[in-house]
């Protein structure tokens, strides 16, 4: 069988560090190998001792780089990509005035399709390998997204948006098409090859409680679906909630009483959430995707990480694209660390690293298959280039030790710092 085997430093995260500790928290090869075969990782480790045990595989080698796995992104919209860095507005303004206008070309399924390459091919040029992704109202926009997925063979989870009130006539379904549409698309991809499918109501002020009534019975429908929506992003929202809503105790009570939570879903921001919020989120294993760019951008708020992890949440890195303003997980984790900064706390490197790949995984319960490099897992990874830029370079120069180099990585690097990113084995984006 085909066997290739890849030589460079590579480090992996193998644990929460709040769980285990910075140092128990990953692995790391200075000089090492990744032997992969069939799509997964066969081997990892020192390649003095793993060279020989394969002399048959197909020798990859690289130098002053970095491989670890491919990072994980759980918010992002592929209909935004072209609306990214839209200027002056916060969240409400900002989706009537340059969102709502954007996902309506989506109608037509020549723009989705076009769209989705571009997309998948962004993702893959910054090193992600696997994304929760919005997509529009349009069916027709998850049949573009998931038929490009499929042709690179990616794992993606993806849903049509449900949205049938608060927003334009031309971007409204009824709770009746919601359902049926987004059954329709789960016959169809969801567990085909590395697809999965996420029901995913827009967020609570776009759905009617008979809309909300139906994603509930769909999400318990099919084992491992996903539910996928936004939560606690702005303050307006939150009032608009409580006023739409004025029967439930909150916002995150809304999903609950329509049983929109649990394994499986995914709330975007959550920057305002309060304790009991959490603790249910936690309770229930239910996650939250941190959208530091996103958070800043639309000047939304600064995420409170240790409560939510003091409460059992499981947290993501999100891109949110396109109200987050780049595609790269590396400069999430720039603006993740900001946002730590400003509230007086510290964001280790190691805890970044897993954040933005393991702690995705277990967001999506998807760890037995992605989040490191383990034996059996996909062979999902990234080369990163420690020479990327002059900077950089220059940067590890005066590193001393493995924290400062991925430090400088996460702070300097972007798109330029990935120079290969592989999916199932196969080679996807070279610099
Ligand atoms: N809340 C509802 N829709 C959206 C969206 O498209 N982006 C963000 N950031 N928040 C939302
Ligand atoms: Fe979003």
């Amino acid at each position: 069988s085909h066997r290739t085997a890849h030589r460079s430093a590579i480090l992996h995260s193998i644990g929460d560090p709040r769980e285990v500790g910075i140092e128990a928290s990953y692995e790391y090869f200075d000089d090492g190998l990744l032997v992969v075969e069939n799509g997964k990782i066969l081997a990892i480790g020192h390649a003095e001792t793993l060279l020989g045990q394969f002399q048959d595989a197909d020798l990859v080698e690289y130098t002053d780089t970095l491989i670890t796995s491919g990072f994980i992104d759980t918010h992002i919209h592929y209909p935004q990509v072209d609306i990214i860095g839209a200027y002056g507005e916060q969240l409400l303004e900002w989706l009537e005035t340059y969102t709502f206008p954007a996902e309506r070309k989506f109608e037509s399924p020549q723009h989705a399709s076009e769209l989705a390459g571009v997309f998948l091919k962004e993702l893959l040029r910054n090193g992600t390998t696997t994304a929760l992704v919005f997509g529009s109202v349009h069916k027709e926009s998850i049949d573009a997204f998931f038929t490009e997925a499929e042709k690179l063979d990616l794992r993606m989870i993806a849903g049509k948006v449900m949205m049938d009130r608060n927003a334009p006539e031309y971007l409204c379904d009824t709770p009746e098409s919601a359902y049926s549409d987004s059954k329709e698309l789960i016959e169809r991809w969801h567990g085909k090859g590395r697809l999965h499918y996420a029901v995913t109501p827009r967020f609570a002020p776009t759905s009617t409680p008979e809309q909300l009534t139906l994603a509930g019975k769909l999400f318990h429908e099919y084992p491992g679906l996903y539910m996928h929506t936004h939560i606690s992003e702005n303050k307006q929202e939150i009032e608009w909630v409580k006023s739409l809503f004025p029967e439930r105790k909150g916002y995150l009570d809304v999903y609950d009483h329509h049983g929109l939570i649990g394994e499986r879903s995914v709330f975007a921001h959550g920057v305002h959430l309060c304790d009991e919020e959490c603790q249910r989120l936690g309770e229930t294993g239910s996650a939250v995707a941190f959208c530091p760019t996103s958070n800043l951008f639309l000047g939304s708020g600064l995420l409170n990480l240790d409560l939510l992890e003091e409460r059992g949440v499981r947290v993501g890195l999100g891109t949110d694209v396109g109200a987050g303003t780049s595609f790269s997980q590396l400069q999430s984790l720039n603006e993740a660390y900001k946002v730590m900064q400003l509230q007086g706390k510290k964001l280790d490197p190691f805890k970044a690293l897993y954040l933005a790949t393991l702690g995705g995984a277990r967001s999506l319960y998807l760890d037995d298959r992605i989040g490191n490099l383990d034996p059996g897992k996909d062979a999902d990874f990234v080369v990163l280039d420690y020479q990327a830029t002059p900077l950089i370079s220059r940067r590890m120069a005066q590193a001393s030790n493995l924290t400062e180099k991925l430090f400088a990585l996460m702070i300097l690097g972007d798109d330029r710092a990935v120079k290969a990113t592989y999916a199932a084995g196969v080679c996807r984006h070279r610099k």
